[in-house]
């Protein structure tokens, strides 16, 4: 291709290599909507400040909507010899209205709209991620649901601590993935400036509207500083870091129930069609799926900071090294929704083993239950920390655990042990006898369940009114 949006000023060619090298449209293809959407806001301010005439105006809104719908109607449109998907806009539209189509770059620049377009597609795709989040909160609140009081341990140091309700654990991982959608709406907020306007670095000549093309657009404010706003791409960190933090918390569930749906733990069985087989070892029922979200995390992860390190050295004003914001995001919104996808089909498939978890929620993890026991007759915690400590390691030695006692045996340990130990020192026992409002007692899970049904129903509904 020999004529560019900026050709003029050369009197050679650019070495095709490095066209290619520097071109952006095989990756910055998926902004076409949105550079439409905006060139189509701009072609209506340039006609309301008197550069085009009503009928230019006419005409190139008229083009901009073919071009609009003919590339959603066939995705293989979008494609060319272009530098970049403004450039394919741009002829586009001149080959359908010629001269008119040349003067609606007036006033604009690639600096100023490929921010714009950049703000529109986060502030789409931050929406796109908070359904599915959705989707993943519910699976595991039904699986809470459910699992109504069964009990599980809950581990310290990967050791077994003390007794929870296996709805605690799901709901642990809501709480998480509601922060993470929260984190999203504040991505949205900080991508929600208008920068048209800004032009290349100094601001438009033109009388442009801001204000009335930030309302056609959806965005409640103006940016304030263009020589800021052309290199401003706080709001793609915002979405990495919100996208890295969010592969965190899937990966750690990942891990959880790699874990516990292992030989060794035996609380989960993951379901046939979230798992794979073995070449060679025919028992095998591996959980790739979810050692992959896990190992992808570090994808997200390696992008955010990738990112952070590219525009640290960065002097004022555009450089093209902004242009390697593209490739990271879209990896890393394709990673996260194709992550969080996996695990909401292996959490609905999930088949949580009751008894064997609950079997496993008993032993020597009710220690605290029986320091807490000598504290209500009046020991100091940390006496009867030492003492229940002395218990444990006697009955580690026998192979015993706290269960098993007799009555004559608790009283050689302490005086104070009564008849009530028995009925007391269980795993039941002990999540009833958990009292705050975040803990484990079944009453405040199940007041947590609905807290989170609840505001899913509320989120959901939300959303079809926006
Ligand atoms: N493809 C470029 C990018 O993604 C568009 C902006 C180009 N601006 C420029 N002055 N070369 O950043």
């Amino acid at each position: 291709m020999s004529e560019h949006l900026w050709s003029g000023r050369f009197s050679g060619a650019p070495d095709a290599d490095i066209f290619g090298f520097q071109s952006s449209f095989t990756f910055d293809r998926r902004l076409f909507e949105d550079d439409v959407k905006g060139s189509l806001a701009w072609a209506d301010a340039l006609a309301t400040a008197g550069v085009l005439t009503d009928d230019e105006f006419q005409a190139v809104s008229a083009a901009l909507q073919d071009i609009l719908d003919t590339g959603r109607r066939d995705p293989a449109f979008v494609s060319g010899p272009d530098e970049d998907v403004h450039a394919f806009v741009e002829r586009q539209l001149v080959d359908r209205v010629g001269e008119a189509g040349k003067r609606l770059h007036t006033g604009r620049s690639r600096n100023d709209q490929v921010s714009l377009d950049l703000r529109l597609y986060v502030r789409r795709k931050a929406r796109v991620v908070q359904r599915q989040l959705l989707d993943l909160i519910s699976a595991l609140a039904d699986q809470a649901a459910s699992a109504d009081t069964t009990l599980m341990p809950a581990y310290t140091h990967l050791r077994r601590a003390q007794p929870i309700l296996i709805a605690h654990f799901f709901l642990a991982h809501t709480e998480a993935l509601r922060r993470d959608h929260a984190r999203f709406g504040h991505v949205r907020d900080e991508a929600d400036a208008m920068p048209l306007g800004s032009s290349a670095i100094a601001g438009s000549s033109y009388s442009i509207d801001t204000d009335a093309l930030a309302a056609r657009l959806g965005f409640s404010r103006v940016v304030a500083n263009s020589l800021d706003a052309t290199a401003d791409r706080d709001f793609i960190a915002g979405f990495l870091h919100a996208c890295a933090l969010t592969m965190v918390h899937l990966s750690r569930i990942a891990e959880d129930v790699i874990v516990f749906s292992s030989e060794e733990f035996g609380f989960f069985e993951l379901a046939d069609a979230v798992t794979t087989g073995s070449s060679l070892m025919p028992q095998k029922k591996n959980p790739d799926p979810l050692e992959l979200v896990r190992g992808k995390s570090g994808r997200a992860i390696g992008r955010l900071t990738g990112w952070l390190v590219t525009m640290k050295g960065l002097p004022s004003g555009y450089n093209k090294d902004l242009q390697e914001d593209k490739e990271a995001l879209f990896d890393v919104e394709d990673t996260l929704l194709t992550s969080t996808a996996a695990v909401t089909t292996v959490v609905r498939t999930l088949v949580v083993l009751g008894a064997h978890a609950e079997s496993a929620a008993s032993g020597l993890l009710l220690a605290t239950e029986v320091a807490d026991y000598l504290v209500l007759r009046g020991m100091a915690f940390r006496d009867a920390h030492a003492l229940v400590g002395g218990m444990v390691r006697e009955l580690l030695a026998s192979g015993r655990d706290f269960e098993s006692l007799s009555m004559a045996e608790w009283r050689t340990f302490s005086a104070l042990f009564e008849d009530d130990v028995a009925v007391r020192i269980t795993a039941r026992a002990a999540v009833d006898a958990r009292r705050t409002p975040q803990s484990t007692n079944p009453v405040a899970v199940a007041e947590a369940l609905s807290r989170v049904t609840a505001w899913l129903e509320a989120v959901k509904a939300e959303n079809h009114d926006g």
